[in-house]
């Protein structure tokens, strides 16, 4: 999917290229402060470069994107960021969902569901529904998301279904995830220079490869992503063996 209808960018052989690439899309609000304007503009710049950066995915051939777009700690922002972080999903899902579902893209919504006002969870489970047929590359909301929700969800559910706690493996454990059936992440990208996870992912990334940059999330651009692919290309996962001999 995706390899070989794009030309490939990249002097790399196409397994040294991540399949799924995980974004924090940090530094809105520093991005906004620099230039004297409301948090709100760097959120809106942000969504304004999501969409040339899903675009350098399907151009580079990564066939899953999944970004951390509100968590289940940011309810506690001033509400007034909150409530447009919201509206930014709604004008989103109202203005470019035709569009991404010509582009093949998949949407898909990880996060609870709970707590999102009905007319905006109605318009996520549309987008959802209308584009689930679509191959080109999968686009993962985290929404709503949080990592320890998303792994207390998964052992209420196996609780639920009676499974049997002998035989419960990680295989299994990870069907019950929000992300299932995606693959884990194989690089997950932090814009605006913190080096840590922030509840994203915390199951998934156990073996990612993380990359963190300084740039803020307005800025990073698809050079920038074309520089975050080639570090990974050149580090050895290992996934807790010894290195491979030459
Ligand atoms: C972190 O920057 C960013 C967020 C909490 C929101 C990310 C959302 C978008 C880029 C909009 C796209 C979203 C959708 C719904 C498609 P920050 O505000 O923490 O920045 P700071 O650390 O500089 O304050």
């Amino acid at each position: 999917m995706g390899q070989e209808m794009s030309e490939q960018p990249f002097d790399l052989p196409p397994e040294k290229i991540p399949r799924h690439v995980a974004i924090i899309m940090d530094g809105n609000g520093r991005w906004a402060q620099q230039r004297g304007l409301p948090r709100l503009a760097g959120h809106r710049a942000g969504t304004d470069n999501l969409r040339r950066i899903l675009e350098a995915c399907v151009e580079f051939g990564i066939e899953i994107l999944t970004i951390y777009a509100f968590s289940t700690e940011n309810w506690n922002r001033p509400p007034r960021e909150v409530r447009g972080l919201m509206s930014i999903l709604e004008r989103v899902i109202d203005r470019e969902l035709e569009s991404l579902h010509a582009q093949g893209v998949q949407i898909r919504h990880i996060g609870r569901m709970e707590g999102i006002e009905p007319r905006l969870q109605k318009k996520i489970r549309k987008a959802v529904e209308y584009t689930k047929d679509n191959d080109r590359l999968i686009l993962n909301v985290a929404f709503n998301y949080g990592g320890r929700a998303e792994i207390l969800d998964a052992c209420r559910r196996i609780m639920k279904e009676g499974l049997d706690p002998d035989t419960l493996d990680e295989e299994t454990f990870s069907r019950y995830l929000y992300t299932y059936p995606c693959p884990d992440p194989d690089l997950v990208i932090r814009t605006g220079g913190e080096y840590r996870l922030s509840n994203f992912l915390l199951w998934q990334a156990a073996y990612s490869e993380i990359y963190s940059t300084p740039t803020f999330w307005p800025d990073f651009d698809k050079e920038e992503l074309r520089k975050a692919i080639l570090e990974y290309a050149r580090r050895e996962r290992r996934f807790g063996r010894v290195p491979q001999k030459a």
